[in-house]
């Protein structure tokens, strides 16, 4: 049985997409912990509803992020996770915690990479005026929202859109998308070589990418 860990500070979406994919599609594989930076997380509530095991390393009982960044690791490393997921996780994590994780490190950013990294990524791409926006599953590197491409998921921007309506729709691509990365992840058949990631052995329809038409 392969192990994750789940991060995350938020409504954790994302977490109960994995859960559900775990559950369903009956994978090898459990969900050893969520993990919290913030007691008040939606998604902790989740967790715990859905019988997940949950920890909270809080940001501000440490005056230093090195310091909060070795008891998160310690909280992580005693599951002795296969995979590392972060779902909405709002902290920018220092060099040594990515590099103790390198190649177990998963991220998931709404848009599609390396486009608008950072924050507001809806409202910035349709001031872009983009025709096609997205999500990102990467590993994580030593940049923000940088990190090998694991797969994308593009979706329409639609005349009418406002904030929201991208961000929904977006987010429900974010749904498919990781759990499809993080089973190829844990499966072992992601190759990762420098900047770049290769799908071992894909099936018939599978690709790094998906297109979500929503019209
Ligand atoms: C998602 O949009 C994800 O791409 C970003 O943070 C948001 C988390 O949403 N990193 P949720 O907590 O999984 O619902």
């Amino acid at each position: 049985m392969k192990k994750i860990v789940v991060l995350l500070s938020g409504r954790g979406s994302n977490m109960a997409a994995i859960a559900a994919a775990l559950r369903e599609e009956r994978w090898p594989a459990s969900i050893a912990c969520v993990i919290a930076d913030r007691p008040q997380a939606q998604g902790l509530a989740r967790a715990a509803q859905a019988g997940l095991a949950t920890a909270v390393v809080e940001r501000s009982a440490f005056a230093r992020r090195d310091d909060f960044e070795r008891a998160l690791a310690e909280t992580i490393d005693a599951h002795r996770p296969d995979a590392v997921v972060l779902a909405g996780f709002m902290r920018v994590l220092g060099a040594a915690f990515v590099e103790r994780y390198h190649g177990r490190l998963l991220n998931i950013h709404p848009s599609l990479l390396p486009a608008f990294p950072g924050l507001d990524t809806h409202r910035r791409a349709l001031q872009g005026g983009v025709a096609v926006h997205g999500a990102t599953v990467h590993y994580v590197g030593a940049e923000v929202d940088a990190g090998p491409i694991i797969a994308q998921a593009a979706v329409p921007v639609m005349p009418e859109d406002d904030e929201d309506a991208l961000a929904a729709r977006v987010l429900a691509s974010e749904h498919r998308l990781y759990p499809m990365a993080l089973r190829w992840h844990l499966d072992g058949r992601l190759r990762l070589q420098g900047t770049r990631v290769t799908l071992a052995d894909p099936r018939p329809g599978e690709a790094r990418w998906l297109w979500n038409d929503a019209r």
